[in-house]
């Protein structure tokens, strides 16, 4: 597999979609949705008021293994870098064995709210008493989920003081994301509720807080091959630790630390046709766990290994809703060889780490802006019209120019194309 992408950034879209179609068996049909850049599929019924269909650029990230498998990771971004970090960051990774990944479990949670109760208690107990009913009425409201093996699983209260109660309903989806059968079922049970209990509720809706579907990523390098001297690569081990730390103690600095994270995961989440909201707002509660916005993910550096872990939920689905309309993101699943949730959830933890160790690598060696000049450069020859065939020679003068700007690159293109005429 490695050979097979070698130098893989170096070739021509065409070429690389020939190397995915052979290593991945893609059909013909396959290939021709990858080239044709038009509306896909359903997509104008998937919105209101559909006008056009906005396109985000779509790579791959490359040499990512987990769990002992190699993976090619279909990435939607705007950004550039993000993915070049990604494959890069995977590749330094499987050098060291690879990541692993675990699924700790998947199941999702919803809530019916009611507003001013007088005594928690009598609630609590009515609920209680009931809840095998209250499950019943949930199954019946949703029968093909129970039919698939799962369903709802169990039923509490909380108090969420000033007469705030939430019912919460616990519910395996399966392979879907299931907030539309999450949602039929919390108001099945509201309804319950208004006619047998006769306290009105004030709204029922899944939550997005997907702590019950948690995945964590492991990784642990061998400091030594950080950089090529012994010295030098303990440096480098224990200053990715240090920029971890800061993440734990620092706020300001752990939201950049995440937006790093996210910068993988959610280009592999929009890839995959999922809400990217729902997993933002999800990462981003649980990186304030414990009343302080820290850092998703760790690194620690012990006698001669950096280790690394990120934990994030992620209440992704790969049946259902987008994943079916967008015919790219069954393309984008084979790619990356998702046949389970579980499949889609380690490999945007791993993404995520890969991503992560990437960033702090660059940051407290080289420092971020290298790897980004040329990118930059790249942006800047495009933004003046440069044809694909001129971009390059562009980007290479751009760069031995002091601080260039758009002026700058209009004036070199022009003297590109007067160089070709004559
Ligand atoms: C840039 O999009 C992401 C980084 O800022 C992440 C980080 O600082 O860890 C490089």
């Amino acid at each position: 597999m490695e050979a097979t992408f070698s130098q893989f950034y170096k070739r021509t879209p065409e070429q690389r979609l020939a190397i995915l179609a052979e290593t991945l068996g893609l059909s013909e049909a396959e290939q021709q949705i990858l080239k044709h850049r038009a509306t896909q599929g359903d997509a104008p019924l998937l919105i209101e008021n559909y006008l056009t269909t906005y396109q985000l650029p779509e790579g791959v990230a490359v040499n990512l293994r987990v769990n002992d498998h190699e993976y090619v990771v279909p990435m939607v971004t705007e950004e550039p870098s993000v993915i070049a970090a990604a494959s890069n960051g995977a590749k330094q990774l499987a050098k060291a064995g690879g990541i692993t990944a675990t699924v700790h479990s998947r199941l999702l949670t919803g809530q019916v709210v009611l507003s001013d109760v007088k005594v928690y208690a009598s609630i609590d107990d009515w609920i209680a008493l009931h809840q095998n009913e209250l499950l019943e009425v949930a199954k019946q409201a949703h029968p093909s989920i129970v039919k698939r093996g799962g369903g709802p699983k169990s039923i509490r209260t909380r108090d969420l003081g000033e007469g705030f109660v939430s019912i919460d309903l616990v519910v395996d989806v399966k392979a879907a994301m299931g907030a539309n059968m999450m949602n039929t079922m919390l108001e099945a049970i509201a309804g319950v509720v208004q006619n047998k209990l006769h306290h009105t509720t004030l709204f029922s809706i899944l939550s997005n807080a997907g702590d019950q579907s948690l995945t964590t990523a492991t990784v642990s390098v061998p400091v030594s091959q950080l950089a090529d001297q012994p010295d030098k690569a303990q440096q480098v081990g224990k200053r990715i630790a240090q920029a971890s730390r800061i993440a734990q103690l620092d706020p300001m600095r752990a939201v950049t630390h995440n937006k790093g994270i996210m910068n993988g995961v959610d280009a592999v989440v929009v890839a995959m046709g999922n809400d990217w909201r729902a997993i933002e707002s999800a990462a981003h509660a649980y990186a304030v766990t414990d009343g302080q916005y820290r850092g998703l993910s760790q690194w620690q550096l012990e006698d001669d290994q950096l280790t690394g872990t990120l934990t994030l939920p992620l209440p992704i689905g790969i049946v259902g809703g987008a994943t079916k309309v967008l015919p790219l993101v069954a393309i984008n699943q084979k790619m990356a060889k998702i046949n389970s949730p579980e499949d889609l959830m380690k490999l945007i933890a791993a993404v995520g780490l890969a991503q992560n160790f990437a960033a702090l690598k660059a940051l407290v060696t080289n420092g971020i802006q290298q790897g980004h000049m040329k990118m930059q450069m790249r942006s800047l020859a495009m933004s003046v019209g440069a044809t694909p065939s001129e971009v390059s020679v562009l980007t290479k003068q751009l760069s031995n120019t002091d601080d260039p700007n758009e002026a700058q690159a209009r004036q070199l293109l022009g003297q590109i194309r007067n160089n070709k005429e004559t």
